[in-house]
C-alpha cells in the first residue's frame, strides 16, 4: 500500500520563490524516510505540501488513498501529523496537558480515550512532569517535546517530522528515536542529524530544490558529489571508516551506525 505518492510536484510561494520543483517521490505504508538538505533545500516546504496544507502549484498528490486538490485537502490533513520545525507554531493552549488534549478533542473522541491518549503520549515524549505547566515558559527542546506528545496523541497514519531532534538534550533524543522506532508508521523525517537519520531510516532523500538523491545511505556515501552540493556532513562512524578504507586501501562496506562500527571492528580483528 502507498501512503504518499508525488509525481512532477512543484511549489511556488506567493512572492514567486519556487521552492519545489518536479519532485517525484513514493513512499509506502510504514516506510521511513530521511529528508535532508541544506537551510533553504525546501524540506519545510515539502512537509506542508505532505500535510496538504500547502497544495502544489505544479504536478499530482496522492495522500493515503486521497487524490489531494482544493476539496479533499481538509479530509487529507487528517491522515497526516505534522510536527512543525518551530513549536511555537503548533503549541497554543495555555497548558501544556489541554495543548496535547486538544486533536484528541477535537477528533470528537470521547473523555476516557481523550485522557489515555494524552497520559500515554506525554509519558512517550517524556514530559509527564510538564502537564501543568504553561507551554509558553518551557525552553525551545521542552516545548519541542510537548509538541511530539501532541502529535502522538493524535495517532495519524502518516508523521511528518520536521528537526523533531533540534535542541533536544542528548538522552532525549536518545528517547525519541527510541519512540519512533517503534512506531509502526509511515514516517518523513526531515532532519540536520544524519546520525538519528541513520538510525531511524535506510531511505534518503537529498532535497535541493529539487531530488538530488533517493536510496539507501551506503549509496550517499559513494557520491561525495551530492555530499558536497547537499552541505551534508557524514557523522563522525562513516567519516572514520571511509578515512579508514582510504588509507589502508580497504574495500569495506562503510558502517553507518554504531552497531554496524562494532561488528565491523570484530571482523577486522578476527581476519
Ligand atoms: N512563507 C514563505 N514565503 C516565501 N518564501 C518562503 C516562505 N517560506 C519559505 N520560503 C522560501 O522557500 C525556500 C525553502 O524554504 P524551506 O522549505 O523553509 O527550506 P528548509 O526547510 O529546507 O530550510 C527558501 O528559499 C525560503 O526562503
Ligand atoms: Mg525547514
Amino acid at each position: 500500500m502507498v501512503a504518499i505518492k508525488l509525481k512532477g510536484v512543484g511549489y511556488a510561494y506567493e512572492d514567486g520563490i519556487k521552492a519545489l520543483e518536479g519532485i517525484d517521490l513514493t513512499v509506502m505504508q510504514g516506510e521511513r524516510v530521511s529528508l535532508v538538505g541544506p537551510n533553504g533545500a525546501g524540506k519545510s516546504t515539502l512537509l506542508h505540501i505532505l500535510d496538504s496544507l500547502y497544495l502544489p502549484t505544479e504536478g499530482e498528490m496522492e495522500i493515503a488513498g486521497i487524490i489531494v486538490n482544493k476539496k479533499t485537502a481538509r479530509q487529507a490533513t487528517m491522515r497526516a501529523g505534522l510536527l512543525f520545525q518551530d513549536p511555537d507554531d503548533q503549541i497554543f493552549m495555555p497548558r501544556v496537558w489541554d495543548d496535547v488534549a486538544f486533536g484528541p478533542i477535537n477528533m470528537m473522541l470521547d473523555e476516557l480515550e481523550v485522557s489515555r491518549r494524552v497520559e500515554t503520549s506525554l509519558s512517550l515524549a517524556g514530559v509527564t512532569e510538564y502537564a501543568d505547566r504553561v507551554p509558553h515558559h518551557l525552553s525551545f527542546g521542552e516545548k519541542k517535546r510537548v509538541a511530539i506528545a501532541g502529535l502522538l496523541a493524535m495517532d495519524p497514519e502518516i508523521l511528518l517530522l520536521d528537526e523533531p531532534t533540534a535542541n533536544l538534550d542528548p538522552l532525549g533524543r536518545r528517547a525519541l528515536v527510541n519512540v519512533l522506532q517503534s512506531l509502526d508508521k509511515s514516517m518523513v523525517l526531515a532532519t540536520h542529524d544524519l546520525t538519528v537519520a541513520m538510525e531511524l531510516t535506510k531511505r534518503v532523500v537529498v532535497l535541493k530544490r529539487k531530488v538530488l538523491y533517493d536510496g539507501d545511505f551506503h549509496g550517499l556515501l559513494r557520491r561525495p558529489d551530492i555530499l558536497t552540493e547537499a552541505s551534508l556532513e557524514l557523522p563522525s562512524i562513516p567519516r572514520l571508516f571511509s578515512e579508514w578504507n582510504a588509507r589502508t586501501g580497504r574495500k569495506n562496506e562503510i558502517p553507518l551506525t554504531l552497531e554496524e562500527a562494532l561488528d565491523t571492528l570484530e571482523r577486522e580483528m578476527d581476519g
